[in-house]
């Protein structure tokens, strides 16, 4: 039988968000409905809210969440009812050219839960990256279900679900950063410090963090930046030149997505080192290099989506390291907040000391 539950909506473009009833499905063929114990306040949400992503009102909100399965359609073996998951928005589909060149990190046809959620009215909700998780219960493709360790607390894990995975992710999948290398992180929001938290995890000796605010350089190093850069202060191109023996770093990460940051990222680099912009820009950016500067100082220039992660492989290995005390998810963990709380947070978002609130239910 469908399911009432409590969600958080945006009902149109700009306005307040709302907690409302909305109706869970119980789970078709491949699908499966979640008790969402965690989830975290993103960007993206606010920009569905502001009409950013696309024009499919009403939304339910929220997509960085861990919950416990509790029910599954036919024909689902990967997870059971009472299995802890983290939610994932790139179900991956094992069939497109990406999976079958057995890449399926790069899949271009990820799956989400065909039927739909609803309004108490039968108005058909459209789920934040086909996760909707600002809800008591959400439904998804079973496949976005990704089980860990139960021993992690909700508020943690369900963070590797979006940003600190991006973050973490840019660092040890796009970036590739490997013991010993020097490594740049301009932009310490949730995103950036995740990219300094990977590098570490990474081995990375040096590991440099620009920022415009020194509360988030502060933080930065809380999470295993060895150097700060202000770069109101100084030209962070100098800056890092400087502190990587005048070369520049191996791996540069652009965490912020803007053109003058990500020509710091591309000059900020040693000879055949490599750019990851994991940052999103906006539809009119550009930016403009000099074609034989991007010849002459080789390397790689990458773009970084969703930290190029694979939730089946990354998720539980990023929650064992965790649980050992080897990566603090919880100095991502901001503040925990109610479900009738997530309008205040999107208020609080730029400020200066949140790096993530996060919903707990
Ligand atoms: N130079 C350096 N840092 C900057 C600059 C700049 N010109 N402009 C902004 N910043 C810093 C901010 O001070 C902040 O610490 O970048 C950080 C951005 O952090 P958040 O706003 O918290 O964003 P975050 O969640 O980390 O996401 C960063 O990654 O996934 C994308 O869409 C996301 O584009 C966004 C980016
Ligand atoms: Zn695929
Ligand atoms: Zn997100």
């Amino acid at each position: 039988m469908a399911q009432h539950v409590r969600g958080v909506i945006a009902r149109a473009k700009g306005e307040p968000v709302e907690l409302t009833t909305i109706v869970v499905p119980d789970p078709g063929p491949g699908e499966a409905v979640v008790d969402i114990q965690a989830c975290g306040v993103c960007h993206t949400d606010l920009h569905y809210r502001e009409g950013g992503i696309n024009d499919d009102f009403p939304f339910l909100l929220g997509h960085e969440a861990a919950g416990v399965v509790e029910s599954v359609g036919e024909g689902v073996t990967e997870v059971a009812p009472g299995d802890y998951v983290i939610l994932n928005w790139r179900a991956v589909c094992g069939q497109c050219r990406a999976c079958r060149r057995g890449r399926p990190q790069y899949c271009f046809d990820t799956h989400n839960a065909k039927q739909k959620m609803t309004l108490l009215d039968g108005t058909e909700l459209t789920p934040a990256l086909g996760i909707g998780a600002f809800a008591d219960k959400t439904l998804v493709a079973a496949g976005q279900c990704t089980k860990v360790d139960p021993a992690a607390s909700p508020a943690a894990a369900g963070l590797l679900g979006c940003g600190v995975m991006a973050g973490i992710g840019a660092a040890i999948n796009t970036g590739n950063v490997g013991r010993g290398d020097s490594v740049a992180v301009i932009g310490c929001g949730g995103v950036g410090d995740a990219a300094v938290a990977g590098a570490r995890l990474a081995g990375a000796r040096r590991i440099i963090a620009v920022d415009i605010d020194d509360r988030k350089l502060e933080k930065a190093r809380s999470v295993g930046a060895t150097h700060t850069v202000n770069s109101r202060e100084a030209d962070p191109v100098e800056a890092i030149r400087e502190l990587t023996d005048g070369f520049g770093a191996d791996v540069v990460i652009e965490a912020v997505g803007r053109p003058e940051t990500y020509r710091q990222a591309f000059y900020a680099r040693d000879l055949a080192g490599t750019v990851v912009l994991v940052g999103v820009p906006t539809p009119e950016m550009n930016v403009e290099l000099p074609l034989l500067d991007v010849f002459g100082r080789g390397g790689a220039l990458k773009s970084s989506w969703y930290g190029d992660c694979l939730p089946s492989r990354d998720f539980p290995m990023l929650i064992d390291l965790y649980l050992q005390g080897r990566l603090d998810l919880d100095a991502f963990v901001t503040e925990t907040v109610g479900l009738d709380d997530v309008e205040e947070a999107f208020a609080r978002m730029h400020g200066n000391d949140v790096l993530r609130s996060v919903v707990v239910l």
